[in-house]
């Protein structure tokens, strides 16, 4: 065992530091009788609501029901298409699976692994319905050229946005620019609940309704169904968890944004390390600080080995997963998310990280790389 271990994140780090506000709140629910879709829920709904400067928030049982219940209030279903990108987790592709359309992938940029907005059109067909992006390692996406291809084409735009809350473009935040934005509190997020969460913003009043129903199996009114929905509800745990880091949240995702410009010039003299960088006018929220580089396997074994533990996200390109074989892609058809996916690796990033642990972690890539 190394004498050394520093993790890819430290969720006990960040509970200690809001130890005794958090048991307070929860504390509170706990005494309240009260636990699922409760006043919590109603508050926490308002609170992001306000920090997104969204009219409509419906908080979600994960950031994969989210995205379900978007595309479904969105009036996306069978014998649909919808474009987006295969740098994701398989949840993005399995939520438009989940509504019976299919998904339609177009390759990433090369400098920040987000849908190519220049690949688009071409893959636009007469089926076509929605377009999602990814905010992927919590880069926002180039959402103004995204926006206005699919104001051309009347698509709607649902963003995937949970990697990248708190993020944006200019000065606008992510989640707010297409349709809907879809966000997941589980417990590695930058907003994080202590178990599975999830929230879904929305323009449009009536969808927001409708996602209100379709969270609790299709019911407007108790005891009427006229569609199925899902049980998806938000608890109230998890929601007055999230009220108290949502007040930390800008705070700790500029001390990531620190962490990774440190990393950044850290890496400068190393060629043998490819960065990634944000679009311009956006504000990343480092979600992930990703580093690209050749014999990445073995450089995530000798990292181990010091103690050091990374990851990767994504080993496979979707288009590439079993689970997706259906939809016909086969090696080659995205070159760019492919070759991401064979030199990618996320490194430790988190607000509690110092600047001697990034030292350390960057002289033993020096040393790894140098020695291969
Ligand atoms: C890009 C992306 N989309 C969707 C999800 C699904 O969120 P959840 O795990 O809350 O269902 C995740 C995270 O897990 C994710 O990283």
């Amino acid at each position: 065992m190394p004498a050394r271990h520093i993790p890819l994140l430290d969720l006990q780090g960040e509970y200690r530091s809001i130890k005794r506000m958090m048991e307070e709140s929860i504390m509170k629910v706990l005494a309240s009788g009260q636990y699922v879709l409760g006043a919590e829920v109603a508050a926490f709904e308002k609170e992001f609501g306000f920090f997104l400067k969204s009219e409509n928030v419906i908080g979600v049982n994960s950031g994969t029901d989210a995205l379900y219940l978007a595309l479904r209030a969105l009036g996306i279903g069978a014998g649909d298409e919808v474009i987006t990108t295969p740098s994701t987790f398989i949840a993005t592709a399995q939520a438009i699976v989940r509504t019976g359309a299919r998904p339609v992938f177009v390759d990433v940029n090369a400098s920040d692994s987000n849908i190519n907005p220049d690949l688009i059109e071409k893959a636009i067909t007469p089926r076509t319905k929605a377009i999602l992006p990814v905010h992927l390692y919590g880069f926002s996406c180039e959402m103004e050229r995204i926006v206005s291809i699919a104001q051309k084409h009347g698509l709607k735009v649902v963003e995937d946005c949970a990697q990248a809350v708190g993020g944006y473009v200019q000065n606008i935040r992510v989640g707010t620019f297409g349709d809907a934005g879809c966000f997941s509190f589980y417990p590695t997020k930058n907003l994080a609940a202590y178990g599975d969460g999830g929230a879904v913003s929305i323009k449009d009043a009536k969808a927001a309704e409708h996602i209100r129903a379709l969270r609790g199996h299709g019911s407007v009114l108790r005891g009427y169904y006229d569609e199925f929905g899902i049980n998806s509800r938000l608890d109230e745990i998890q929601a007055t968890a999230l009220r108290v880091k949502l007040l930390y949240l800008d705070r700790w995702n500029s001390m990531r944004r620190r962490l990774a410009a440190h990393y950044n010039e850290l890496f400068a003299e190393l060629s043998e390390v490819e960065l990634f960088r944000p679009a311009p006018q956006t504000t990343p929220v480092v979600h992930l600080y990703c580093i690209q580089v050749e014999g990445r396997d073995a450089l995530q074994e000798a990292l181990a080995e010091s103690g050091i533990i990374t990851m990767v996200h994504y080993p496979v390109p979707l288009h590439r997963v079993g689970a997706l074989s259906s939809l016909g892609y086969k090696e080659g058809d995205f070159p760019v998310a492919e070759r991401i996916s064979r030199r990618i690796l996320a490194l430790p990033i988190y607000p509690e990280l110092t600047f001697q642990d990034q030292e350390e972690i960057v002289e033993e890539i020096r040393t790894a790389i140098k020695k291969a």
